[in-house]
């Protein structure tokens, strides 16, 4: 595996595990600044990415270990690349933007969705707080709290609470402790989506109906559930975003099943604007361009999805998750208050591109 090497990391084989033609699974280590990172790449085609031992990657698409290793140092790559924008490395604990003007001080609202500081929840998160706002935060299950609880410790959530919305009942105790706590709600980040392997990887002609109904289930329908339940809570009114991509209107290489979901989950957008809008409860959907995040990661070929974008967007650029968190904070100001039933793009323009 010569070739397995990276131009900005220098791979080098595990020597704690057997590496070779006899080697079940192989692991790479290189180092970037205080942080490790380790892939292991299994010869049925499994890679995974660890940064000091925590995944933030996993492909299972390719055909090899060869192939595997490929797609898997592209997004350690992107990684890198990431936080060297953001010198994130450099920081033991995670930050929030400083900002002077608390636009939404006094408001309270619920973020669904960290899994890591690569999540686009984590993106809105920040910006939130950092405009002022409290937030409640959720994890999925007891794997993922060790990587969100530090992530929820400086956001000073005075919420944090288990949310795998399979289990019957966890949502209904999150907007029971909101009530309980803080007696109103002013926003609802829903940033959760998935679809099984088989389902997100095959065509759409030949989805199960379980394949289905699972990913209209979860990417879809919790988010009804979140508004049914958010209502009687934003008294006052309130806002409702959700999480869409462009593949709901075009057929994007490889996103599938998932397009389809996004596309009745923009239109949910808009009959629950027009039912919840005379109660002054705005709804939107946010549709961010391609972001290497735990979820893209099972999506084949995500790396060739990045180049598009960043080559054809008029802004040249790929969006980050701070991008993001800030123009749907903005939506939740009063001064959005007449802007509901929107599906907005935060893609450099991508979308207006032939
Ligand atoms: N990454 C992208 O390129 C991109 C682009 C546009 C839209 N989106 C959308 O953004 C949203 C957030 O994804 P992300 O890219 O930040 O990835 P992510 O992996 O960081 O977040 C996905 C979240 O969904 C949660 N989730 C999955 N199943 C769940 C369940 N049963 N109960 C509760 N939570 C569950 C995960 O725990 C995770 O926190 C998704 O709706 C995704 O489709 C992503």
């Amino acid at each position: 595996m010569a070739e397995m090497d990276s131009t900005t990391l220098d791979w080098k084989a595990d020597e704690a595990l057997a590496v070779g033609k006899g080697a079940t699974i192989q692991q790479f280590v290189a180092t970037l600044g205080s942080d490790k990172l380790a892939i292991d790449v299994a010869p049925w085609g499994e890679g995974h990415l660890k940064v000091n031992g925590r995944e933030v990657a996993h492909i299972d698409y390719p055909k090899d270990r060869r192939q595997a290793f490929r797609e898997i140092k592209k997004i350690a790559d992107r990684y890198v690349e990431m936080h060297m924008a953001t010198n994130t490395t450099k920081k033991t604990t995670p930050a929030l933007p400083n900002v002077k003007a608390k636009l939404l001080e006094g408001k309270r609202g619920l973020i669904v969705g960290i899994a890591n500081e690569n999540s686009i929840a984590w993106g809105c998160a920040k910006a939130f707080r950092a405009l002022g706002a409290e937030v409640a935060v959720t994890y999925v299950n007891d794997k993922a709290k060790k990587f969100v609880e530090p992530l929820a410790h400086a956001l000073e959530a005075p919420i944090f609470m288990p949310l795998d919305v399979n289990e019957p009942g966890q949502m209904e105790a999150v907007f029971d402790k909101i009530e309980k706590e803080w007696g109103k709600l002013d926003f609802v980040v829903h940033s959760i989506a998935f679809s099984p392997k088989e389902a997100l990887q095959g065509r759409v002609v030949d989805v199960s109906r379980e394949g289905f109904a699972t990913t209209m289930d979860v990417s879809c329908w919790t988010f009804i559930r979140m508004a049914h339940l958010a209502e009687p809570l934003m008294r006052k009114g309130g806002t409702l975003f959700t999480m869409s991509y462009y593949g709901s209107q075009m057929v994007v290489k490889n996103y599938n099943i998932m397009g389809v979901a996004k596309a009745a989950l923009e239109c949910t957008v808009r009959y629950l604007a027009a039912e919840l809008g005379p109660k002054g409860i705005r709804v939107h959907a946010i549709s961010p361009g391609p972001l290497a995040t735990r979820a893209a990661s099972g999506i084949p070929e995500f790396d060739a999805l990045l180049d598009k974008a960043k080559a054809k967007a008029p802004a040249r650029s790929l969006v980050s998750i701070d991008d993001v968190g800030v123009a749907t904070a903005f939506l939740a100001h009063d001064a959005a208050r007449l802007i509901t039933g929107e599906t907005l793009y935060i893609d450099g323009g991508y979308h207006i591109i032939d």
